[in-house]
């Protein structure tokens, strides 16, 4: 099985898939394309393949995945995408690479509000994006995003860039909540209070406040656990050790989450062994795999959080549908540009 997968990427490279269908159609089989890293959805594949005999094959990419599989047209072999975020979600419809799904099991699975209404893509995990506090500066123990604004936190905020899809989502959320002209106020609030560029990933900010550099960054809920758990990189045990998960919102309309998930592609040559797929991805037996291992929320309601993640604290997630806040993000990142967020306090 491993050789076939190795066999499917080292052919999409060489940009010959398309010409060699008829391995990757046999019954019984179904492809993936992921953005996922395989890793994280070994396990999962591995527990399906067991379960109902269907061979999976993965083609692992870390960009241009939306563009292979437009290229490819009618001949691709995608039969199910796995991505991250709802901005790429939203790009497979866009560019119209998905079809839709209309299934009891997986509309029972999966909340509403963590899929598209036309059945395009579906969320599989969530992640909430927090705020991580420094445990010795920081002495409350709830916060609001609104809170970000106040100029009591004036020089102790970190973030990554603004136009990163994860924090584009959680702009676009605070459009969808407040209005533009409210979210922009609140977005030159954040800048000011800033305590330098936005720069690096979301770990970067935790590490930025075991350092002294900032009381407050912003981040995704797994980056903890994968910090607290780091055996390659044990320093990042202590970035985690040095702050706490602060869950915004928990008080009013929650926290905003976004979404690890899936997608049909349109052309999908093995359509009911996808369909398969998607109905286990979101079952209770997988959710529980997936969330173990990434430290994310599972989306049925219900399944097993990981031991680590419940260390967190409880996690009362924004409602909104996410397709209605997505609709906000290209106003988010014009918002980003407008404001020059990304150039940190000084200017
Ligand atoms: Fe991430």
């Amino acid at each position: 099985m491993i050789a076939a997968r190795a066999g499917l990427a080292a052919l999409a490279a060489a940009g010959t898939l398309a010409t060699t269908l008829p391995a990757a159609q046999a019954e019984g089989t179904v492809n993936i394309y992921s953005y996922r890293q395989p890793f994280l959805i070994q396990p999962l594949l591995d527990a399906f393949t067991e379960k109902t005999g269907i061979e999976t094959e993965v083609l692992f990419l870390d960009k241009g995945l939306e563009d292979r599989i437009a290229a490819e047209g009618s001949n691709s072999p995608a039969d199910v995408i796995l991505t991250v975020d709802i901005g790429r979600l939203m790009n497979a419809k866009e560019k119209g690479i998905t079809q839709t799904v209309e299934d009891e099991t997986v509309n029972s699975e999966i909340p509403s509000e963590f899929r598209d209404p036309e059945g395009h893509w579906f969320g599989v995990t969530t992640r909430g994006r927090v705020v991580y506090a420094s445990k010795e500066r920081v002495e409350q123990d709830t916060i609001t995003y609104e809170e970000l604004a106040d100029p009591k936190w004036k020089g102790k905020i970190c973030m990554r860039s603004g136009q990163h899809n994860y924090n584009i989502a959680l702009f676009a959320s605070m459009i969808a909540h407040h209005g533009e002209e409210k979210a922009e106020e609140w977005m030159k609030g954040l800048k000011a209070n800033l305590a330098r560029k936005p720069s690096g990933n979301d770990r970067a900010q935790a590490q930025a406040i075991y350092a002294g550099e900032c009381d407050l960054g912003i981040g995704n809920t797994y980056y903890v656990g994968l910090m607290i758990n780091n055996e390659k990189e044990p320093e990042q045990k202590d970035w985690a050790a040095s702050m706490k998960v602060l869950f915004p919102n928990s008080e009013d309309r929650g926290t905003h989450v976004n979404i690890s998930g899936m997608a049909m592609a349109k052309h999908a040559p093995n359509r009911d062994n996808a369909l398969e797929l998607m109905r286990f991805l979101g079952s209770s037996e997988a959710q529980s795999i997936y969330a173990e291992t990434n430290y994310e929320y599972p989306v049925l309601p219900g399944a097993t959080v990981s031991e680590t993640v419940q260390s967190f604290g409880k996690i009362k997630p924004d409602s909104l549908p996410l397709a209605e806040i997505a609709k906000n993000r290209k106003a988010a990142s014009e918002m980003v540009d407008r404001v020059g967020l990304d150039d940190g306090p000084a200017s």
